[in-house]
């Protein structure tokens, strides 16, 4: 499924929708370049499921948790991450195998961490603010 977001609202509108649709353990791989939507999306979903928690870039963090009343959501961002064995160390493994839900920003840096069951969503800016987001199935 390919959509066209023209706002920020728009993308974070479309990731609130997919919290309707997720089950527990569902894991979402999201690739696309810096200010692509990525986070804009995943601030909707969570959103759309927990008011009490502002969503923000797990960039220096690589992971941030969020615990809502359907599952307990893993947000992770690769960006900055050198090597693989640092996922290790932070128990990537561990958070992906159980029934929390998963995104996981520059999934595509490491492809090899991702599990098969993952549905990748695509992020592709264009000009001014549209954003052409493509999900998997
Ligand atoms: N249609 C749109 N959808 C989402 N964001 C948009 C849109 N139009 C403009 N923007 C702007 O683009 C930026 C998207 O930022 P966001 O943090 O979501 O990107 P990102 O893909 O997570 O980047 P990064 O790789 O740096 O983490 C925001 O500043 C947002 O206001
Ligand atoms: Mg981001």
């Amino acid at each position: 499924m390919q959509i066209k977001s023209l706002s920020p609202e728009e993308t974070r509108a479309f990731g609130a929708k997919l919290a309707k649709e997720t089950n527990r353990g569902d894991v979402y791989a999201l690739t696309g370049s810096l200010g692509s939507g990525k986070t804009e999306f995943v601030r909707g979903f969570v959103s759309a499921l927990s008011t009490d928690a502002p969503v923000c870039s797990p960039s220096f963090t690589i992971v941030n948790t969020y615990h809502t009343d359907s599952f307990t959501i893993h947000h992770f961002d690769f960006y900055r991450i050198k090597n693989p064995d640092e996922l290790i160390e932070i128990g990537f493994h561990e958070y992906i195998h159980n029934d929390a839900v998963c995104f996981i920003e520059w999934a595509d840096m490491f492809p090899e961490v991702i599990p098969d069951k993952a549905r990748y969503i695509r992020f592709k800016e264009e000009k001014g603010n549209v954003r052409i987001i493509s999900i998997d199935k």
